[in-house]
């Protein structure tokens, strides 16, 4: 029997549909994206995440030489989080990532293995973290948990 999984998300038509705090997420992705250190892909990635606290921390993908040591915005911003503020629930985690000459780009989602990392803390929390992640030019899609994005995830449950 075949079966299927869908996926919800929202398309969010551009910057001007988001509210204050997503507005303000968006910005400092985008601002911290510059500080990328990315000299071997030269895509730069910036990432947002909002605590319940209001708090918001930022990061940036940091590559390496020996290209698998490296690590994507996602998990540099979201590992900060964890060690700083381990008893502080993450509400939202904003993504922007494009080549860094780029001036235009599509909304491009967390990679595999960063999905695997916040599955993680949305677990550990017991509670959703909303993922926007954006292109430059406004448009966003949303979800209201990393689960939409990992169907099929492994998780503590099975070990
Ligand atoms: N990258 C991220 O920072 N986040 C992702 O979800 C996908 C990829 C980074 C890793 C590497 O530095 C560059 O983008 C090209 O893959």
């Amino acid at each position: 029997m075949e079966k299927q999984f869908k996926i919800n998300f929202e398309a969010i038509e551009s910057y001007d549909h988001l509210d204050a705090i997503e507005k303000t997420l968006f910005d400092k992705a985008m601002q911290i994206r510059d500080l990328a250190y990315a000299p071997y892909s030269d895509f730069t990635v910036g990432c947002a995440i909002l605590l319940e606290n209001g708090e918001i921390i930022t990061g940036s993908n940091q590559e390496n030489a020996a290209y698998p040591s490296g690590l994507c915005a996602e998990r540099t911003t979201i590992f900060y989080t964890g060690a700083n503020f381990p008893e502080v629930k993450i509400k939202k985690l904003f993504v922007i990532g494009a080549p860094r000459k780029a001036t235009s780009s599509i909304p491009i989602p967390p990679c595999g293995a960063c999905r695997q990392s916040i599955l993680e803390y949305e677990a550990k929390q017991k509670d959703d973290i909303e993922i926007y992640f954006a292109s430059l030019g406004g448009e966003i899609y949303k979800t209201k948990s990393i689960r939409e994005l990992l169907p099929f995830s492994f998780d503590a449950s099975y070990l």
